[in-house]
């Protein structure tokens, strides 16, 4: 079974690719199809911004879609950057812009600095929305380590863990994420669909 994983964001595409490895179910992301389009996320939740990129993907290819939309939740920010997680810093900002922008605003606060990741997966065929959410909670440091993976990775000290997730290999960020949770119940549901 061929899967469109509509997202434009590399290292979430290697994520969920090496989660479905060994499956029948292939993933192809929208890199892989040539296509750049960037999926304008309008909606207020993690919920309708997955399934605006999922609908809009699959109007394009009418084959069975998967996205995710994800995001990092701050306590002491009130659950910000939250849905914005992307662009916090601005338009077009850079995954260090965020970092450097949740830093400072993070300054007037005592440690720790409670947050989790959220991230929201969808299966969508054109008739069936399945959805499965998954949290990797932890704390933020304010001094950027590692060089793996993307986003608020540097940033972020996992539950258990003393590395941040950028010092952690994209294997050991998979045993542990937000994204490897959500993507597990999908494809274990998926998997199940397929054998019926
Ligand atoms: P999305 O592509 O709209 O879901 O945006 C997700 C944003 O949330 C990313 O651009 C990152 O800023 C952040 N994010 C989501 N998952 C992760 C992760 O696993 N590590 C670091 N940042 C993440």
């Amino acid at each position: 079974m061929k899967v469109v994983f509509a997202t434009q964001n590399k290292g979430k595409s290697q994520e969920v690719k090496n989660l479905f490895e060994g499956t029948n179910i292939e993933i192809v992301s929208l890199a892989d199809l040539g296509n750049d389009i960037d999926v304008e996320e309008t909606g207020t939740t993690f919920y309708e911004n997955a399934l605006l990129k999922a609908k809009t993907i699959y109007e394009i290819y009418k084959m069975p879609v998967i996205s995710d939309d994800s995001g990092l939740e701050i306590k002491q920010l009130g659950g910000r950057p939250g849905v914005y997680s992307a662009r916090y810093a601005g338009e077009n900002c850079t995954f260090d812009d965020n970092n450097k922008k949740v830093t400072e605003e993070l300054k007037s606060y005592r440690q720790p600095h409670r947050a989790k990741f959220v991230s929201q997966a969808i299966y969508y065929d054109g008739k069936e929305i399945l959805s499965f959410t998954g949290e990797l909670p932890g704390r933020m440091i304010d001094k950027p380590r590692g060089n793996f993976g993307f986003g608020y990775d540097p940033i972020f000290i996992p539950d258990g863990f003393a590395n941040t997730l950028a010092e952690l290999t994209v294997e050991e960020k998979n045993m542990i994420s937000h994204r490897a949770k959500s993507f597990e119940l999908l494809r274990k549901e998926l998997i199940k669909r397929i054998k019926k």
